[in-house]
């Protein structure tokens, strides 16, 4: 039988540690960048070469794709390798062969005989799926599994990386030398520092998603003969469960004065809104959260000295820029909360999701209010820009 010597592009170091090593049961706990994509495909036509049957499994189709989109790139320069675009699956030989799955179906799982089988972004996959689905393909042929991931959180993924089963390996973004030398720089700017931790150091980090560091605390002062100074506010209009919560900062101090929330329906809302705005007489208002035709929007451009509407429901990247920007000044600047029970609790309750995707959702827990964060986020804003604000909403 003839023999031919095929060259895959090249691993970096770190890659081919985890590529050279015969273990059954490998398991990368790498950095966002690392490479994990790029291996888990190198590995999946290495073996497809050799005869192998593979299954290269992804949380969702979409990451699936990504994959596939790899070996496809590599697949085109062998000659002989047959691509089946529609099915996501490649073939080599009479046996080879590599088919591309996604977790989120898990009834496609069902298969037997699989020499490798892969788990890309495996700690974004439930347990069960690894354990009563994936797991038994592989007992046939005595297969073997790469699992590659970054870390979430300390969950099965974690325990599996501790376990005796596997040969682990766990290696921050930074060893992947073809990450250009900027990109470490811009998630550190871009990223909480948790999510820094979890996402490019590689750590198995257990802060339960959560987002803000331990505020530091000041006493509340909730009268404007105690507070010295001009003040701004940061209103967040109340959608159920939350109150409408309306933050009183001063102007030109790390700190907030006291978060004022209340219960009542909107039409008398107006009311007691307009009260406090008498009473503090702010600088500066930021409103979320209600159309130019209400009435708490018209008695604000009445009252206020200067009024700024932000959009009604912000963005996904806005709301991340903004909590970053209050947890930079909370760690770095001690920005100080007042002593208020809700208030504290939202901020230690107040967590972050990462979808396998790498898009960050932002939010209390189903059913739990957080419109003592939202409006401290929008009078810390208010903070920034009072001072240098433009009049724009000043009649
Ligand atoms: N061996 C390699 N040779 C050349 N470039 C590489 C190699 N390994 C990784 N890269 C490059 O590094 C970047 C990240 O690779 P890849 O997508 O495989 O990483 P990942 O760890 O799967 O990332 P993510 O966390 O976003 O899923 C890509 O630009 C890729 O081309
Ligand atoms: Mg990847």
């Amino acid at each position: 039988m003839r023999h031919r010597t095929i060259t895959l592009p090249r691993l970096h170091t770190r890659q081919m540690e985890a590529a050279r090593s015969t273990a059954r049961f490998r398991l990368l706990a790498c950095g966002r960048r690392w490479g994990k994509t790029k291996l888990c495909a190198h590995e999946a036509l290495r073996e497809m070469l050799e005869d192998k049957r593979v299954w290269h499994v992804a949380p969702t189709y979409s990451i699936g794709l990504i994959g596939f989109r790899d070996m496809v790139l590599m697949g085109r320069q062998i000659p002989g390798v047959r691509i089946q675009m529609g099915a996501k699956t490649l073939s080599f030989g009479a046996h080879g062969s590599i088919a591309v799955k996604s977790a989120d179906y898990p009834n496609n799982l069902r298969g037997e005989g699989i020499d490798l089988l892969i788990l890309d972004e495996a700690a974004f996959m439930p347990e069960q799926t690894w354990i009563t689905i994936l797991r038994p393909s592989l007992m046939d042929k005595s297969g073997r599994a790469l699992l590659a991931s970054s870390p979430n959180g300390k969950n099965w993924f974690y325990n599996a990386f501790k376990s005796e089963l596997f040969e682990s390996w766990q290696w921050p973004s930074w060893t992947n030398p073809f990450l250009p030398s900027g990109e470490i720089d811009i998630m550190r700017a871009t990223y909480p520092k948790a999510q820094f931790a979890q996402e490019v150091a590689a750590d198995f980090v257990d802060f339960q998603g959560r987002v803000f560091p331990a505020p530091q605390v000041l006493p509340t002062i909730t009268s404007r003969r105690a507070a010295k100074g001009a003040c701004v506010f940061g209103i967040a209009i109340g959608r159920s469960p939350d109150a409408t919560a309306v933050a009183i900062a001063p102007e030109g101090e790390e700190r907030v004065w006291c978060v004022q929330q209340t219960h009542m329906d909107y039409s008398q809302q107006e009311a007691w809104l307009e009260k406090l705005v008498r009473e503090w007489e702010p600088s500066l208002v930021v409103l979320q959260a209600a159309g130019e035709d209400t009435p708490v929007f018209r008695m604000l451009l009445r009252e206020a000295k200067s009024f700024f509407p932000d959009a009604p429901s912000p963005t996904a990247t806005a709301t991340a820029e903004r909590i970053d920007a209050l947890i930079g000044g909370m760690e770095k600047d001690k920005y100080a909360l007042p002593n208020q029970a809700s208030v504290i609790n939202q901020f230690e309750t107040y967590t972050c999701n990462r979808t396998p995707s790498g898009v960050y959702t932002f939010g209390a827990p189903t059913g739990m209010p957080e419109d003592a964060v939202a409006a401290v986020l929008l009078v810390y804003w208010a903070q920034q820009m009072a001072g240098r604000t433009m009049k724009a909403f000043r009649i």
